[in-house]
C-alpha cells in the first residue's frame, strides 16, 4: 500500500476504508477483515459511527498490528468537550493508541479544542493529531497557536467538490488533505462525464474518482461493505488518467474552488 509522509515524519497510507454508515456487527467486522487481508492499513472510524467495537475486533482477528484513525466526540453543541477524551474510543477499539486522532467538526473558536488534542498526543493516546471540516481560515487559526501541528484535515473532496483554495491552504501548512465521500456517497458514480473518462481509461467510475483524489495529492477514504467493491477500490495504483481526462474531471467542481470545508 502506498503511503506518504506527514509533516511530523510519520507515514500515512494513501487509501483507507471509511466505515461511516457501516453497521456495527458482522458487516463492519467483515469489511475491515477484507481490507486488511487485501493490504489496506488505514481505517477511518469515529465515535459517532458507533462501530468501533467491530473495527477493533476485526483488527484483533486479523492479528496485524493494525491501528486506526479515529475522532473524538463529535456533537460539540451538546457535549462541551474542552478536552477530548479518547479513552472511551480506545477501549471500544481495544487499542492502546491510534495513529491519528481527529477533531470532527470545528467549533465556535476553532482553536478551543486544540490544546486537548495536543494533550491526547502527549499522553500517548495517539501518534498524530489532525482536523476535519476546517476551511482555510480555520486551519490558519489553529496553526497560529498550535504547539503540536495538525498533520491532516479531512474534508469532503472529489472532482465535484474540488476545494482548490482549501487544498492550497493545506499545502501551505504542510497539512495533508484527506478526502471523505470521494464517491459522493455513491451519487457521483452515475455521472455521465465520469463514465466517459472511465471508458477512456478502461477503469470503473469508482476507480477514476479515487485515482483523481490521489492525483490531487489527497489521502482517500472510500466506504464500501462489499468485498468485490473493496477490491476494485484498491486497484488504483497502476494507471494515470491523462492531463485532458484530469481537466475534464476538474471541470465537474461545483464549489467554485472554495477554501471553505462545507
Ligand atoms: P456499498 O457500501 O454498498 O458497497 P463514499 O465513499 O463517497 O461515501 O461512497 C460510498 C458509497 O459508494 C456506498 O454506497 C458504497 O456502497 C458505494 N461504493 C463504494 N465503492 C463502490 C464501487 N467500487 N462501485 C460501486 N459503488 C461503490
Amino acid at each position: 500500500m502506498e503511503s506518504r509522509q506527514l509533516s511530523n515524519g510519520l507515514e500515512i497510507p494513501v487509501l483507507a476504508l471509511g466505515v461511516w454508515q457501516i453497521r456495527n456487527g458482522r458487516d463492519c467486522v467483515n469489511a475491515v477483515r477484507w481490507v486488511l487481508d487485501l493490504g489496506y492499513r488505514h481505517i477511518d472510524t469515529a465515535q459517532l459511527y458507533g462501530n468501533g467495537e467491530s473495527v477493533g475486533r476485526a483488527a484483533r482477528e486479523s492479528r496485524l498490528p493494525a491501528r486506526s484513525c479515529s475522532s473524538p466526540p463529535s456533537s460539540p453543541r451538546r457535549v462541551p468537550i474542552r478536552c477530548p477524551r479518547p479513552e472511551g474510543s480506545l477501549r471500544r477499539l481495544g487499542l492502546d493508541y491510534v495513529d491519528l486522532y481527529l477533531v470532527h467538526w470545528p467549533q465556535r473558536d476553532h482553536t478551543w479544542v486544540w490544546p486537548g488534542m495536543e494533550k491526547a498526543q502527549r499522553l500517548g493516546y495517539t501518534r498524530s493529531v489532525g482536523l476535519s471540516n476546517n476551511g482555510v481560515g480555520e486551519m490558519d487559526e489553529v496553526m497560529g497557536s498550535a504547539e503540536i501541528r495538525p498533520v491532516v484535515n479531512q474534508v469532503q473532496f472529489s472532482p465535484f467538490e474540488y476545494r482548490r483554495a482549501l487544498l492550497d491552504g493545506a499545502v501551505r501548512h504542510q497539512i495533508v488533505v484527506e478526502a471523505y465521500s470521494p464517491l459522493g456517497t455513491g451519487r457521483h458514480l452515475a455521472d455521465r462525464r465520469v463514465s466517459e473518462v472511465a471508458s477512456r481509461v478502461g477503469r470503473s467510475p469508482a476507480q477514476v474518482l479515487l485515482r483523481w483524489c490521489l492525483q490531487r495529492d489527497t489521502v482517500v477514504l472510500p466506504k464500501s461493505s462489499h468485498r468485490d467493491r473493496i477490491e476494485e477500490n484498491a486497484q488504483i495504483f497502476d494507471f494515470d488518467p491523462s492531463d485532458a481526462d484530469m481537466a475534464d474531471l476538474d471541470r465537474l467542481d461545483r464549489t467554485g474552488g472554495t477554501g471553505e470545508a462545507g
